[in-house]
């Protein structure tokens, strides 16, 4: 029995995670993705430099989903997984190949399992991952919730349109998408999404992509989130 239990990475994350120093924002904004990985760790780069936003912002997505029906049985997608800061809380509570991941950078996902899941749950529950920047979701058979937690404060409304067009195409009636924005109006970026660029929009604007993809969408607003993101909850328009 002992040899099924290891502690892969667990050191070398404690190091990682204990210092909360960042380089200097100019040094790393405009390198491409994968470098700005390995310039500020796989936390960071997903906003969960400090221990608050990367256990608080996932133990909230999990007890939030928990709370909204989510149960063992059912096939759950994550939407820009990240570095699996929900997925540590997930991958162990859903049924083995139940879980299923996109995520647009390779390097997050490997720097999840190696450093932040724990024993060996990946090898028991069979997570099913994607990678790339195009939203294909031909990898899911179905799904019953998904989550894109902190996906579309990072997109322009036509990556979000994409997004929401192509989730629809492999919806359920039963699915449900629940999603996360900054609610504002303060000028966004200019230029294409970015992963550690922020763009906000109001209830408004969101009702409107989301209809024009084909869902039906319910505000949900305050679920107490760290960083003040609000929550969207959709379903297929019959
Ligand atoms: C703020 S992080 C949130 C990650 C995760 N949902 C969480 O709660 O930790 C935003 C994530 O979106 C990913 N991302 C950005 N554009 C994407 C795209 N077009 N397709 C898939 N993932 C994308 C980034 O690589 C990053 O991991």
């Amino acid at each position: 029995m002992a040899g099924r239990v290891f502690f892969h990475g667990a050191l070398a994350n404690m190091a990682n995670t204990q210092s909360n120093k960042m380089p200097p924002r100019e040094e790393w904004i405009d390198l491409p993705a994968p470098e700005r990985i390995k310039a500020i760790g796989h936390r960071a780069y997903v906003g969960g430099q400090l221990p608050k936003m990367w256990y608080g912002i996932g133990r909230r997505q999990y007890h939030f989903l928990v709370s909204q029906g989510l149960r063992s049985h059912h096939a759950f997608l994550d939407i820009a997984c990240g570095s699996l800061r929900l997925g540590q809380f997930l991958i162990p509570f859903l049924d083995e190949g139940n879980y299923y991941g996109l995520e647009a950078e390779p390097a997050l996902v490997e720097a999840g399992l190696r450093e932040e899941i724990l024993f060996d749950i990946a090898e028991i529950k069979r997570p099913t991952f994607s990678h790339g920047y195009d939203f294909d979701f031909s990898f899911v058979p179905r799904f019953d919730i998904a989550m894109a937690q902190s996906l579309f404060t990072h997109l322009t409304e036509e990556d979000i349109q994409l997004c929401l067009t192509n989730l629809r195409k492999v919806a359920v009636p039963d699915s449900q998408l629940f999603f996360t924005f900054f609610q504002g109006t303060f000028p966004n970026p200019d230029g294409p999404s970015h992963a550690n660029k922020g763009w906000q929009y109001t209830p408004e604007v969101m009702q409107s992509l989301v209809r024009d993809a084909g869902w039906d969408g319910d505000y949900i607003g305050n679920w107490g989130h760290e960083r003040k993101q609000v929550m969207m909850r959709v379903s297929p328009r019959a």
